[in-house]
């Protein structure tokens, strides 16, 4: 109940209103969010770079219904691969879709991601696309494959345990050597697309999770695990080390702002970590979907809020 009031507040834009001009709550939002400026960005990417964490940056941004809107994130994701090219970051970038034009015209989403994708093959920075809700599933892989084909650059994307399609995805994608993020899902999906039960999605990730590895080990692929689960990044590790799958050939994901000291750990013992991590001024809907999975962030919000 708690997720689903989250989850429509993430895209009310009432909600958006009041919360972006909030003083106070931006100031909370800052422990999930890098910084509303490229420069914040990139001094935080290296002070993880220096802790043994790569990153991926996230240039903060939603879906755009005019086509002139798609400027600005384009503008945005070229400074940041010029930044990681100049500063030498160990980062990536991921991005979404919907902010680049997808539901307004495919072809202009393609274009501007050829533009993207030009720049990040030339300074050797990895793009991930995000997946957002299961309206753009369908479109976002047509657009990963047409993209992989076609631009020469790193690409990955992402793939989402909870929905019931997951499966065939991964079977199919594995297969072309895709580089697939692997993650639960954080949008609000009808049961004839997704697993409702969270014992279901766990299963669903574990399973998939095995599919990626075996094809990493087949040399296909370079999975990444996005999760904070401790039972997911177990059975993760058991497998690799009972299929004798080494710590380069895949990574673990984790959020900026989110379990620290886990990070640290897995990187302790030899694992690749990579934090996502966003900046910039639309952080509104990203916020909200941080506080939907895990309604305690609700509590350690209102009571920072309280504290002031
Ligand atoms: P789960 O939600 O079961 O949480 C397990 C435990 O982790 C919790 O008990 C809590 O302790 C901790 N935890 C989880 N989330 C937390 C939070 N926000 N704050 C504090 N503690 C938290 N989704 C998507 O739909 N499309 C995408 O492209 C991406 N991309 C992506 C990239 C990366 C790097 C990560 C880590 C995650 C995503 N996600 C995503 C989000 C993902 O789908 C999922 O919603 C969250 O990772 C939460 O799921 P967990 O696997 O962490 O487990």
């Amino acid at each position: 109940m708690m997720r689903a009031i989250l989850l429509y507040l993430s895209h009310a834009g009432w909600a958006r209103r009041i919360m972006l001009h909030w003083r106070l709550a931006r100031r909370v939002a800052r422990l999930w969010v890098a910084g509303e400026t490229l420069s914040e960005a990139v001094t935080r990417v290296k002070a993880m770079n220096e802790r043994g964490l790569t990153a991926t940056v996230d240039v903060l941004g939603e879906a755009v219904t005019h086509a002139e809107d798609t400027a600005p994130p384009v503008a945005g994701y070229l400074d940041l691969i010029d930044a990681i090219r100049r500063e030498g970051l160990q980062a990536g970038a991921s991005l979404k879709l919907t902010a680049l034009g997808l539901d307004i015209d495919p072809e202009l989403c393609h274009t501007n991601m050829l533009r993207i994708l030009e720049r990040a093959r030339e300074a050797g920075v990895r793009i991930t696309i995000d997946m957002e809700d299961s309206n753009h599933t369908q479109a976002t892989l047509d657009m990963f494959r047409r993209l992989r084909a076609g631009s020469g650059a790193d690409l990955h994307t992402v793939i989402q345990s909870y929905l019931y399609r997951s499966d065939a995805d991964i079977e199919a994608l594995a297969a072309e050597g895709a580089g697939i993020r692997l993650c639960k899902g954080a949008y609000m999906e009808p049961p004839d697309r997704a697993y409702p039960a969270k014992r279901d999605v766990n299963a669903a990730f574990v399973r998939q999770a095995k599919m990626l590895l075996d094809a990493a080990k087949a040399g296909r692929g370079y999975p990444g695990f996005a999760t904070h689960d401790e039972n997911m990044i177990a059975a993760v590790r058991a497998y690799a080390a009972e299929q004798g799958i080494g710590p380069a050939l895949f990574e673990f994901q984790m959020l900026y702002g989110v379990r620290s000291n886990l990070q640290a750990a897995l990187v302790a013992e030899g694992y690749r970590m990579r934090l996502y991590e966003p900046y910039g001024t639309q952080w509104y809907p990203y916020f909200m979907r941080r506080l939907a999975e895990r309604p305690a962030n609700v509590w350690f919000f209102a009571s920072s809020l309280l504290r002031g």
